[in-house]
């Protein structure tokens, strides 16, 4: 396995987290982001550039929220040390045996899902483009004594620092919404895919992407149009994982139809084998949700009335050939 800038970081028994070490300085960032994304433009010069200003904007939040998550009871790293699977009944299922492949797992945030990948027998590569989650992830991966190699990358400039190819790409779970381009997402994930490598995604299903966050939801009333391709700009503290009150504060979306997302991966590609919508899902979308024993949530009354969730299983067709990369 080819060896990347940054991920051969020595094993330091029993190390422990303070504060100062989820910090990442400028010149930091710009040593281990400057090759060759820099050099071609600047981060992800194959997207606009206003949209790659927002996905920078973007990034400062998530960089903040590393700390913040990694102490999160939602998150529960204590318990992921204990040997505890991040990962959703419907992803072991819908995957069923990863032993020894070779996984790719794109926005793998600060790494908890990867690594439970990785405890079921595939050979993990993590990407996410804050520094802060990656150099988390490479630590948690050394304390629970798990083989995984992850690369700080935007999506969009992984080519540029990734050339192999994967049994399986895996993403999903708080991902799309991120990315500006989804016809680029899905070239990113056809060029990572071997010739017959499957595809997962379990994700928001985009009609829950209608309902403004705040104030919080008391009734299904649609604020914002599902078919818009501009950015969502929003300002609040915290996340989805933490109320604490932060310093970025500003973050931008997008609303992907679900006819997008799978038009897109049909056309780099990918066969799509299953498509399913749940009327649950994996996080408290709404203050009116309640969690089951398995990790997903509900509404208390009027479940099914929309869909919450969805997942797309895929393969790339064992005919493709490898396409030039950014298309
Ligand atoms: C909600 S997390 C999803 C991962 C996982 N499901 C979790 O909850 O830990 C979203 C991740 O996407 C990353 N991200 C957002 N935009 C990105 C981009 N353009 N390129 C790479 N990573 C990106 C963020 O840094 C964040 O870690």
């Amino acid at each position: 396995m080819r060896r990347y800038p940054g991920e051969d970081v020595p094993h330091r028994p029993g190390e422990s987290w303070t504060k100062s070490e989820f910090h990442v300085s400028a010149h930091e960032y710009w040593e281990e982001t400057r090759p060759p994304s820099y050099l071609s433009g600047g981060e992800s010069g194959t997207v606009k550039k206003s949209d790659t200003r927002r996905m920078s904007v973007n990034r400062g939040k998530w960089d903040e929220s590393v700390p913040l998550h990694f102490a999160a009871p939602s998150y529960d790293v204590p318990s992921f040390l204990r040997g505890r699977s991040t990962l959703k009944s419907i992803e072991v299922k819908s995957l069923g045996s990863v032993k020894g492949e070779t996984l790719l797992h794109l926005q793998c945030h600060f790494g908890l899902d990867t690594l439970s990948w990785a405890r079921r027998g595939a050979r993990v590569t993590g990407v996410d483009f804050s520094l802060p989650a990656v150099r988390t992830a490479r630590r948690l991966a050394r304390r629970a004594g798990i083989k995984a190699r992850f690369l700080q990358s935007n999506i969009y400039d992984l080519s540029h620092v990734l050339d192999d190819q994967f049994d399986i790409v895996y993403t999903g779970r708080g991902a799309l919404c991120w990315l500006p381009d989804i016809d680029r997402w899905a070239a990113t994930v056809a060029r990572f895919l071997k010739p017959g490598g499957r595809f997962l995604l379990l994700e928001d299903h985009p009609i829950t992407d209608v309902f403004p966050n705040d104030p919080p939801f008391t009734g299904l009333e649609p604020k914002i149009p599902y078919f818009t391709s501009h950015a969502l700009r929003e300002v609040y503290d915290g996340t989805y994982a933490t109320s604490a009150k932060m310093k970025h504060r500003v973050t931008y979306s997008w609303i992907h139809p679900v006819s997008k997302v799978l038009s897109s991966l049909i056309r780099h590609g990918v066969e799509i084998e299953a498509v399913e919508e749940f009327p649950y899902t994996f996080w408290q979308r709404f203050s009116t949700m309640t969690e089951d024993r398995l990790g997903y949530w509900h509404f208390r009354e009027n479940e099914g009335l929309i869909p919450m969730m969805w997942s797309v299983r895929g393969r790339k067709s064992s005919r493709a050939t490898r396409r030039s990369f950014p298309t």
